[in-house]
């Protein structure tokens, strides 16, 4: 029985492997009594539209039930950090509230964002390592500082879906102009999850976003051991040349991490890298756009890329759904 879904990597390709047949089994074969019974406990610290949709609507289709609680509702304000003297607004601590929580349901699934001051601590993921370690249930990494595993499940089924090759597949990660400094979480692990599928993988980005060394290192060894390889580069027209997927996304200066002015500063010079349809030229005539969403048009991507055939982002949040129903099918212990 699965006891956490946190990192691609802390599975086996064997298991990867089931987690997707099982996925395309519930999408063809529905088992809406598989989790009668069952709750799944949602805690939303940052905000949400497909993963608490998916969540809720993945639970409902295998015959179970869901209940999200977030800082948005009508609760107590919540507090985090340790040793506080509570005089303040927050009326409750996470000590407390994050076990009641969880208490509820059988499982639970938490998303807190980076928290985007200090690249070591983000790193490290010790915000959230400091609320799973106030849970006894089984639990799903809903997004975190570096990790988004339910986004790449399904973007690993969304490329086999399109029978993107996977040894030979050429995927490029790219950097995307956006106003504000966004976390790691996205582009770390999709490129993770793409090196481990064995694609030649570019990460195509300007300087001063480089991608953490320790980030690239286990996606390179990643890549290797899957029969890829993982390069990176400036070069939109080099890195494109026969590219079969290009993912965009944008995320925090690394050079800059914490530094929202000299952040700001750097990006307001990069709002040409929008992707649109000459970044394609090089590319395989079938080159597919991908994202995990939202995405804002025109800024990150242009609408005729998002309108028109090579976008797959709709099957791709689709696809969270189906991801989602396995991981919960198996951690649930799902009866066909
Ligand atoms: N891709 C993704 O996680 O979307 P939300 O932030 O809307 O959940």
């Amino acid at each position: 029985m699965l006891k956490t879904f946190n990192d691609l990597a802390d599975f086996s390709d064997e298991e990867i492997r089931a987690l997707l047949d099982l996925a395309n089994r519930l999408d063809a074969h529905p088992e809406p009594e598989a989790l009668k019974g069952k709750v799944l406990s949602l805690l939303f610290l940052s905000p949400s539209l497909r993963t608490l949709a998916s969540f809720q609507a993945a639970m409902v289709r295998l015959g179970g039930g869901s209940f999200v609680i977030s800082p948005d509702m009508s609760i107590h304000g919540l507090e985090s950090r340790h040793g506080i003297v509570m005089d303040g607004v927050a009326a409750e601590h996470i000590r407390e509230a994050v076990p009641v929580i969880a208490s509820y349901g059988d499982a639970i699934g938490i998303r807190a964002f980076a928290e985007r001051k200090n690249l070591e601590d983000d790193m490290a993921e010790n915000e959230f390592r400091a609320l799973t370690s106030l849970v006894d249930k089984p639990w799903i990494n809903m997004e975190s500082a570096m990790g988004h595993p339910c986004q790449n499940l399904a973007d690993w089924k969304t490329l086999d879906d399109y029978a993107v090759p996977a040894n030979g597949g050429k995927f490029v990660l790219s950097w995307a102009y956006h106003p504000k400094a966004l976390p790691l979480a996205v582009p770390a692990s999709t490129l993770y999850t793409a090196a481990r599928r064995g694609m030649d993988v570019t990460v195509l980005r300007p300087e001063g976003f480089e991608l953490p060394p320790a980030v690239m290192d286990k996606a390179r060894t990643a890549a290797e051991n899957a029969g890829g390889s993982l390069r990176e580069s400036d070069d939109r027209r080099e890195a494109m040349e026969g590219a079969h997927v290009i993912y965009a996304k944008s995320w925090s200066s690394t050079r800059h991490y914490g530094d929202r002015i000299a952040d700001q500063k750097l990006r307001n010079e990069l709002d040409d890298w929008c992707v649109d349809e000459p970044w394609f030229e090089p590319a395989a005539p079938d080159c597919r756009f991908m994202h995990c969403l939202p995405v804002r048009r025109g800024v990150v991507v242009a609408d005729g890329i998002l309108d028109g055939p090579r976008s797959i982002v709709i099957h791709e949040a689709r696809n969270r759904m189906l991801a989602q129903m396995a991981v919960l099918h198996q951690m649930l212990g799902g009866k066909a």
